[in-house]
């Protein structure tokens, strides 16, 4: 019999720790293997046990339970491959997230792990760049530039250094994607950064989080040490000869340091403030050398791309977004987790028949997709497939993935208002519309709730203002939520109506 339960932070927040030494005292000498999490969050903590037959799953479980499921008086949900939610997925990216004991270098072997760096060791650069682009991969952090594109600029520019820096810093509200593969598949990071240092002649990289994620901080670290005892990092990558190493740097979780600039400050040691583009991180990146910044499923991704080659990763998706993409489905919602698909799926298929609705049992009435900078699509949108074209064509983005749900007691101007203040808070500061503009926002918008129907128009000038004159996306994308909730729910603007009228 083999035993496994979730050691991921929202299984721990759950209560996976008391499950997991209410298992040890029943189990005895019959390991208890930990592992990432499946994704299906509101099934935490999840056991699963198989008895030779394929893991069947229970959840969410309590402590109590132990007895009666081992002694096999409670039944469990069956297959945990079979549970819709999970069966629907196609899983690529977190193909072992969930399964394998993350620590465990020879179960990530036996999954398929660390083919994709052995066959991009045979490979010229130039090769591997051919790889990149044929598979379609694009930042999948949020701006969709194609991956390829990225990685050939720093491969061609000369320099002593260069290096590769995972952008982990997960700040969207509702994402939770990078810190699951942290925390269920760390190799599978560590392998696409080297691919990515092999390609383009990087030797050092650096994974900047954030310090509110300390498991998946202890994970990497692990990971990293036993990666490197294995010679996958180091001075001799799997016996090539080639050099790459990497460790692990903590910020302090500002949002802005998010941005690839502001990240990069941090990273030096400096202040977290936006640098203006160009000069490109590709080019002029840490400490002025070419720096490959992606976040941490597009590198997450590299080893998959490789191992099953471009073309099988190209031939999932819609238009010009190739692959897979992991949604997180949160806020309101009765399924909440990961859901790997294929681009292509409708807004409203992920939330109505994936998310299974809101978890109050109220009607969805907006759903926010791609963080706190996101857009709010109302149920007329939610034929929109996934994919950042479609996306961008109904005045929203895909950002990080996230899809926060709301039911229809959601104040769509306090949404507003709270996009507004979000950026007041975390701007860096450096440029004025985004650091003024955010503060007279929500008062603007609070003149709105006053009844000041004049104050519309100052706010969607305000908004067009942020829009076109702010340096990075915070300022230049918080008139996404605030406008597409203005033009979703007018009536919760109260004067607007009559404005228009
Ligand atoms: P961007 O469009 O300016 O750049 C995208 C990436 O492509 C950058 O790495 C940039 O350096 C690179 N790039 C652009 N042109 C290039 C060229 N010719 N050669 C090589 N590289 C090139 O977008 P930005 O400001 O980096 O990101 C904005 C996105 O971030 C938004 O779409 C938002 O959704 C997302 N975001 C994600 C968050 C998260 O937690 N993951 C948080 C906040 C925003
Ligand atoms: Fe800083 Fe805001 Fe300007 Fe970005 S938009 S550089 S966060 S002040």
């Amino acid at each position: 019999m083999k035993v496994y339960l979730s050691q991921d932070a929202a299984a721990k927040a759950l209560g996976s720790e008391a499950v997991a030494a209410a298992l040890k005292e029943a189990l005895g000498d019959t390991p208890l293997t930990r592992v990432g999490s499946r994704g299906m969050v509101w099934l935490e903590p999840l056991l699963e046990i198989d008895r030779g037959q394929g893991r069947e799953a229970w959840g969410p479980v309590a402590p109590g339970d132990i007895p009666a499921i081992l002694a096999g008086d409670i039944p469990s949900l069956g297959l945990t491959e079979e549970i819709p939610f999970l069966a629907k997925q196609t899983r690529l990216t977190f193909q072992r997230c969930g399964i394998i004991d993350p620590l465990d270098l020879a179960q990530y072997e036996a999954h398929g792990g660390l083919a994709g760096l052995r066959r991009a060791l045979g490979l010229s650069g130039e090769q591997m760049i051919d790889e990149m682009k044929a598979s379609g991969l694009r930042g999948r952090g949020g701006a969709g530039f194609p991956t390829g594109i990225k990685w050939d600029t720093v491969r061609m520019a000369h320099a002593d250094q260069k290096y590769i820096v995972c952008n982990a810093d997960e700040g969207d509200s509702g994402t939770f994607a990078d810190r699951m593969i942290m925390e269920g598949d760390p190799f599978c990071l560590i392998e696409g950064m080297a691919i990515a240092g092999l390609c383009t002649g990087a030797t050092q990289g650096y994974v900047y989080t954030r310090s509110e994620y300390p498991d998946a901080v202890a994970v990497m670290r692990r990971a990293i040490e036993l990666a490197r005892a294995a010679g996958v990092l180091g001075g001799d990558v799997l016996g090539s000869g080639r050099a790459f190493d990497m460790e692990v740097r903590v910020g302090a979780g500002a949002y802005v340091c998010g941005e690839e600039t502001s990240l990069l400050n941090s990273l030096e040691g400096k202040r977290g403030v936006v640098r203006a583009k160009p000069p490109l991180p590709a080019l002029e990146g840490f400490l002025g050398r070419p720096t490959v910044v992606n976040n941490v499923i597009s590198l997450a991704t590299v080893p998959v791309i490789f191992e099953k080659g471009a073309a099988h990763y190209a031939d999932f998706g819609l238009g010009r977004s190739r692959g897979t993409i992991p949604v997180q489905i949160a806020g309101n919602v009765k399924h909440g987790g990961l859901f790997e698909t294929a681009f292509g799926m409708s807004l409203g298929d992920l939330v109505e028949e994936i998310g299974g609705g809101t978890a109050s049992g109220r009607p969805v009435k907006a759903v926010q997709i791609g963080g706190p900078l996101g857009a709010y699509f109302g149920r007329e949108k939610f034929d929109t497939p996934f994919g950042y074209e479609e996306f961008d064509g109904q005045g929203g983005l895909i950002g990080h993935a996230g899809v926060v749900v709301f039911d229809d007691s959601a104040d769509m101007l306090g949404m507003a208002r709270f996009a507004m203040e979000f950026c007041a808070v975390e701007s860096c500061g450096k440029c004025t519309p985004c650091r003024i503009g955010a503060v007279r926002g929500v008062e603007t918008l609070d003149r709105i709730k006053a009844g000041d129907g004049a104050a519309v128009e100052v706010l969607t000038d305000l908004c067009e203002v942020m829009k076109d004159g702010s340096l990075c996306a915070l300022g230049g994308f918080t008139p996404y939520p605030v406008l597409s909730a203005l033009e979703a729910f007018p009536e919760e603007f109260g004067q607007v109506k009559e404005a228009a009228e």
